[in-house]
């Protein structure tokens, strides 16, 4: 018997600015397995929401995936035709922003705009689409449904907008979502609410999640595995219990102990110095070098993942126990 294919497959995927440009995304590798969980961990600019976009075929131009693959439950969606992905785009694949004003029609009510994915996808009109729109607002626990679904998105508050989203994302009944940073606009108990609430609906519809965040409490709050991407790469992925108790990349150490902590006196332990290098600024070595406390002669060639563990890979020369230990 063949093993059914991991619900998202990416491999190699470089996306670059421009057909000569220089590399956004250099030769991520991902899987997510069917009802799984996937966070995905990294400073601004390391490239999180472009790996999104280059999923769901979004980018914008002059942004292009150059190579690789991506693969949805084995089908190959940079091969594609645009109407198909269309198509599939909202349906079994469906994505979430930061910023859910920038996403929502302003000019159109909460039920027109739900109205047009259920048409769309599921071909529902008229009394059906409103009653399947109600019952989507309500399972996304939005306050009184029945008037909200003739609501403007100005009158609604922003966790009551990123509900509205999600409905429109599940409306399709994705087989996928994509969240990329779904709570970072919101304050702090309207985060936890919709934390709450997307952990509810993935487990109550066993669909994968691949969750895009900068905050590690939310990866360990979330997600089954972790992906940590420093400058277009993934340097480690494994379990999040894995990743959180043997972290073995200096970037993950760095990002774990920069974590606000309550019962320490100071606020920060530590920061990582430096920023992660701007486009096209990436020397040629492990991009990390310029930061890491640990780099050596042997750095100035790029690590490829490598396994420190059962199902826990990192992007390193240094031997993990040494990193550990250093
Ligand atoms: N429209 C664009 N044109 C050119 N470069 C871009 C564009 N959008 C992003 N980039 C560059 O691509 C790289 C990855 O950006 P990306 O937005 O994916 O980072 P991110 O990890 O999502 O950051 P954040 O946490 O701030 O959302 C960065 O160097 C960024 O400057
Ligand atoms: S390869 Fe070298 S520079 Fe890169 S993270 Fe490992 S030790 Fe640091
Ligand atoms: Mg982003």
């Amino acid at each position: 018997m063949t093993a059914s294919p991991p619900m998202l497959q990416v491999r190699q995927l470089t996306t670059t600015l421009g057909a000569r440009g220089p590399e956004i995304l250099s030769g991520v590798d991902l899987a997510l397995g069917s009802g799984e969980v996937l966070g995905v961990v990294g400073e601004s600019g390391s490239g999180k929401s472009m790996l999104a976009l280059s999923i769901m075929g979004l980018l914008p131009h002059p942004i292009m995936v150059r190579n690789g693959q991506v693969h949805l439950q084995g089908q190959d969606l940079l091969a594609l035709p645009p109407r198909q992905m269309r198509a599939l785009r909202g349906k079994d694949v469906a994505m979430i922003f930061q910023e859910p004003m920038t996403s929502l029609n302003p000019v159109m009510r909460v039920g027109q705009q739900i109205g047009e994915v259920l048409r769309w996808h599921l071909s529902l009109q008229g009394d059906a689409a409103r009653a399947e729109g109600i019952a989507l607002l309500r399972r996304v626990e939005m306050p009184d449904p029945q008037r909200q679904i003739d609501a403007y998105p100005h009158e609604l508050s922003g966790g009551m907008r990123q509900r509205v989203m999600i409905a429109m994302a599940l409306a399709g009944r994705p087989r996928l979502l994509i969240a990329d940073e779904p709570t970072t606009a919101l304050d702090v108990t309207i985060q936890s609410q919709i934390l709450n609430l997307l952990r509810k609906l993935q487990q109550d519809s066993g669909m994968s999640v691949l969750l895009i965040t900068h905050d590690l409490g939310v990866i360990a709050e979330m997600c089954d595995r972790v992906a940590v991407m420093y400058a277009g790469r993934v340097v480690e992925q494994g379990a999040v219990l894995d990743i959180f108790d043997r972290p073995a990349h200096p970037y993950t150490r760095g990002l774990l102990a920069s974590r606000p902590k309550i019962s320490a006196g100071a606020q920060w332990l530590s920061t990582i110095d430096g920023t992660v290098p701007a486009l096209g600024q990436m020397g040629p070595g492990c991009s990390f070098a310029p930061r890491c406390p640990l780099a050596r002669t042997a750095c100035t060639s790029v690590p490829a993942l490598r396994e420190v563990g059962p199902e826990h890979q990192a992007a390193c020369v240094v031997p993990f126990e040494t990193a550990v230990t250093a």
